[in-house]
């Protein structure tokens, strides 16, 4: 145990596969830095600085550059799950663009094999746009505005000039026709935002850079369950703007079970992510104000965990799961379960004869909450 914890230049390196050249750059420049000593007194890495430079390896292969990398292991707010969490997302991405790649080019030997050229638009699509938005980043790909959600939570922001976007993510939900500020920690999502979107503050809810009453209205969207301190980062909310509307979940009752038949059928793993969550009476209490319910409706365009409650097919797709965290927080195994048991039920009819009555229905109460203060 003491080895492990504190290893030299020289064996990081070999077991790293990087060089000990690299190893000394990074502490050059500060990225990093072994804080320990040998016994014999030479600087040694322990523990906390090996999973640091795991972090910075994995993010340097998946293409990031050393200053944006600085910038992500040194957030406050992501810690070493939290990391490898995304780093797993990103990896699946990248793993989902090769493949997509490998079958093009399969396709384009295929084709000069039968004497066939592909024309210069298709040799290059595979590179381009066209892929991107097929199998790109999951987040942008399937979270979009969903207009009618949009409209609960714009008029719920009144008369608000000035808006707090607070875990912005990609900027879906920001209405266009006010003053808007977005605070988002992750610098995975801020890359992400599009060009023209509202300014972007790197910061966490629960610490939020403003001061007292600084905006109208402050707004977070699909967000509080993911702070590790909801009730602080609302009560910081509160602080700095006059009105506060959350869109948010109730995770309060054992509802889940009965309501969603994904999560009652398929994946009752749900519960124990929601073992962690506060309550709703804690969450609107942190506010002062009232919970409202949002209905979910059956061709939802943002594709959060509940969206396809109506077409179930859509999570056997695994973009559309890559974009929902509650699947990466059940874990593969779960994860594979679930899919495959829903795959069968669908092809068997089983599914549609248990879940007929949803046919008829054009809203479906699943939980989603909006609360006002
Ligand atoms: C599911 S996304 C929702 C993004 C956006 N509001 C939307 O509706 O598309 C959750 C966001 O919360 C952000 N987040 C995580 N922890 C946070 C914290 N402590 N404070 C603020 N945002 C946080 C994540 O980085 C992520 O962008």
């Amino acid at each position: 145990m003491e080895e492990l914890e504190r290893l030299t230049v020289g064996r990081v390196a070999e077991l790293a596969g990087v060089t000990v050249r690299t190893l000394h750059h990074y502490d050059r420049i500060g990225l990093v830095r072994p804080s320990a000593r040998t016994a014999g007194g030479y600087r040694a890495y322990a523990a906390g600085d090996v999973e640091r430079l795991r972090e910075v390896l994995a993010y340097r292969r998946l293409g990031f550059g050393l200053r944006e990398i600085a910038a992500l292991v040194d957030d406050p707010a992501t810690d070493a799950v939290a990391h490898l969490r995304r780093l797993r997302g990103l990896l699946l991405d990248q793993r989902d663009r090769a493949a997509a790649m490998v079958t093009a080019i399969d396709r384009e030997l295929e084709a000069r094999a039968m004497g066939v050229r592909t024309t210069p638009e298709e040799q290059l699509k595979v590179f381009g746009a066209e892929l991107y938005d097929t199998i790109g980043s999951a987040y942008p790909a399937t979270r979009r505005t969903e207009p009618r959600i949009a409209a609960r939570i714009w008029e719920a922001l009144g008369d608000a000039r000035t808006v707090l976007n607070v875990g912005a993510g990609t900027g879906s939900y920001e209405p266009r026709d006010r003053d808007v500020t977005a605070v988002e920690p992750s610098a995975v999502m801020r890359a992400q935002r599009p060009a023209g979107a509202a300014p972007c503050v790197a910061a966490s809810a629960e610490n939020l850079p403003f001061e007292d009453r600084s905006f109208d209205a402050a707004m977070a969207v699909s967000t509080v369950h993911h702070w590790p301190d909801p009730v602080a980062g609302l009560r910081e909310m509160r602080r700095v703007a006059r009105r506060v509307v959350v869109f948010t979940y109730d995770a309060s009752t054992t509802g889940w079970l009965e309501r969603f038949w994904l999560t009652r059928d398929y994946l009752p793993e749900f519960g124990e992510l929601l073992a962690d969550w506060p309550s709703l009476a804690d969450l609107t209490r942190a506010i002062g104000g009232r919970a409202e319910p949002v209905l979910v409706p059956w061709d939802c365009t943002d594709g959060f965990f509940e969206a396809h409650w109506r077409r179930p097919e859509a999570y056997l797709d695994e973009q559309v799961r890559r974009a929902v965290s509650v699947w990466t927080r059940v874990g593969a195994e779960a994860e594979r379960r679930a899919v495959e048991g829903l795959r069968d039920d669908l092809a068997s009819g089983c599914w549609a004869e248990r879940n007929r009555d949803l046919v008829a229905l054009d809203a479906a109460e699943l939980g989603l909450r909006l609360l006002v203060a």
